[in-house]
């Protein structure tokens, strides 16, 4: 079953510490901020409408009987995860407030997290286990998401480039097959723009992501090339096949493609790696599980196995 999008408004004091918030903490996706007193944020088939208690028209004007719309209440918008004590954790350390400590019901655990301007959000965790929590279907997948959330991979931009077209992707399923000759795999899914150029390219061009780098995994892994030029305004150079190579990257690795095999939803491509640079040897490589559901693949995942 595909989810339509919902949208749900909420009504806060300080738009731009709402945006923070919910970007930095909870895995939403900034699509517009159009104006001070409005911004829309997406999190996989969920919208999330921004709205300050000021302004002409829009969805936080007064009553005809005089009544605001204000922050607060206890109507909340219910996000699904799959570890809540460790999510708890992280982000009592992040200095988030809570109204109420974990209650389990019988469906799951559940807690009342709020926002910078006092609204709740419910984090919720069903209960797991054959014929519990989530129904049948991909709507669902807190769980095994979150499983997968922990499998150690790294954020790297793949660069593609053909016939004077570039594009770069964020991908995360890269890894090392072989030492000799030195092979890597990449998994791609046929559906992005670059998957033309890569298929017709003479190379791909990875670069490393590195801690703090999380608004360039952002910006090449939630926009397509069909959109918008995501290389414009962003320090890059073209390696030795013409695919493009972040100059504020960690590390760069260059290949020439080696072979494919569809997989499923995506295919698997090989890659003979021709050369590479550390460039920042004290930086940390982001991690995936630090992008959160930025790609909202949360809804991909299978709701039990
Ligand atoms: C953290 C993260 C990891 C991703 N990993 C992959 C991946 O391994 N393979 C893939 O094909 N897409 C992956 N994506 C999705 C693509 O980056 C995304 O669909 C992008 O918009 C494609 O851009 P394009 O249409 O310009 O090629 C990932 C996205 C994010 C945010």
């Amino acid at each position: 079953m595909t989810m339509a999008r919902a949208s749900v408004r909420y009504i806060v004091d300080d738009v731009d510490s709402a945006i923070e918030f919910y970007t930095r903490h909870l895995g939403f996706h900034l699509d517009m901020h159009p104006a001070p007193p409005f911004a829309m944020l997406s999190r996989g088939a969920l919208r999330l409408l921004l709205s300050a208690p000021v302004g002409q028209g829009g969805g936080a004007q007064p009553m005809p009987d005089g009544r605001r719309p204000e922050p607060g209440g206890w109507n909340r918008i219910q996000l699904e995860v799959g570890d809540l004590a460790g999510e708890v954790a992280t982000l009592r350390k992040a200095g988030a407030r809570f109204r109420n400590d974990i209650v389990t019901g019988i469906g799951g655990s559940q807690i009342l997290l709020e926002d910078p301007a006092g609204n709740p959000i419910e984090l919720f965790q069903p209960v797991s286990g054959p014929g519990r929590g989530a129904p049948e279907g991909r709507d669902s997948g807190g769980a095994v998401a979150a499983l997968f959330g922990r499998l150690t991979v790294g954020v790297y931009v793949v660069g593609v480039a053909h016939g004077g077209e570039r594009d770069g992707f964020t991908a995360a399923w890269l890894m090392q097959v072989s030492f000799d000759p030195l092979l890597v795999a990449l998994s791609v899914n046929p559906q992005n723009a670059s998957y033309r150029l890569l298929s017709e390219g003479e190379g791909f061009a990875v670069s490393v992501l590195k801690q703090g780098q999380l608004d360039l995994a952002r910006r090449f892994g939630t926009h397509s090339g069909r959109e918008k030029d995501k290389l414009a305004g962003v320090r890059w150079r073209p390696g030795r096949t013409g695919a493009p190579m972040l100059e504020d990257a960690l590390a760069w690795l260059e290949c020439a493609p080696a072979g494919r095999m569809p997989s499923g939803d995506h295919d698997l491509v090989l890659g003979r790696v021709l050369g590479g640079q550390v460039l920042d040897p004290g930086a940390r490589p982001l991690c995936y599980a630090d992008t959160g559901d930025m790609d909202g693949s949360s809804a991909l995942f299978p709701a039990r196995f």
